[in-house]
């Protein structure tokens, strides 16, 4: 896959090289903590395994966050879902790096290709509604909250509503000023 680059950032396929920060992005409960179903048991052989079958799934991909001042931070996935023409993205970023304007980039960049290289209609993430960042991060680029699953989570001891944010296609291009190719998107 190619890569996107925007002014603080590139979006890149991963190297063998990534596979300690993805380990540690997935064993560390700050950046990985939001999604109780992974343990953190994963070592940098594991993901380069699941790099590979990752690389055989259509329509699906890990980019790495690089970044001009700190190198590689964190990393992008999506993974479409051809029936309502959409995509659920992912984004985490080592902690070190948080506040400075990574995520926003590195997510605008993902909408650009995902919205006007794929022609996709709807764009989701899911986030627990105690995660301020990433609920933050996302209703500054324009994510809606579409889906609420009241105390789907527990997080140290605490419950949380478990959110899904997404931006519909028509949303994306006028909120950039951008012409919108395929109006109607088949609706
Ligand atoms: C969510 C995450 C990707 C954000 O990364 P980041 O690089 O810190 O984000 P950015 O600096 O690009 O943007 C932060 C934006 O989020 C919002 N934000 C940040 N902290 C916030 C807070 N405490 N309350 C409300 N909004 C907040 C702001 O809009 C901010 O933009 P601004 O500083 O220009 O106002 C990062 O914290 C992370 O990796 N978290 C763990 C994994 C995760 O939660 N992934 C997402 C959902 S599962």
């Amino acid at each position: 896959m190619e890569s996107f680059s925007g002014e603080k950032v590139t979006l890149r396929p991963p190297r063998e090289e990534d596979c300690e920060l993805l380990a540690s992005l997935r064993n560390d409960l700050r950046t990985q903590g939001w999604n109780q179903r992974l343990p953190p048991t994963r070592t940098p052989e594991i993901i380069k395994e699941k790099l590979k079958e990752l690389g055989k799934k259509p329509n699906t991909a890990l980019l790495m966050i690089d970044t001009k001042e700190d190198g590689a931070v964190g990393y992008v996935d999506y993974s479409e879902r051809p029936p309502r023409l959409g995509a659920t993205i992912g984004i985490s970023i080592g902690t070190e790096h948080w506040g400075k304007g990574y995520a926003l980039e590195a997510i605008e960049l993902l909408l650009e290709f995902l919205f006007e290289e794929r022609g996709l209609q709807v764009v989701s993430g899911w986030t627990l509604s105690g995660n301020k960042r990433a609920v933050g991060a996302a209703k500054k680029l324009g994510f809606e909250r579409s889906a609420r699953v009241r105390e789907g989570a527990m997080i140290g001891g605490r419950v949380h509503d478990t959110v899904l944010m997404d931006m519909i296609r028509e949303e994306y291009f006028e909120s950039r000023g951008k012409e919108n190719g395929m109006k109607g998107g088949g609706r």
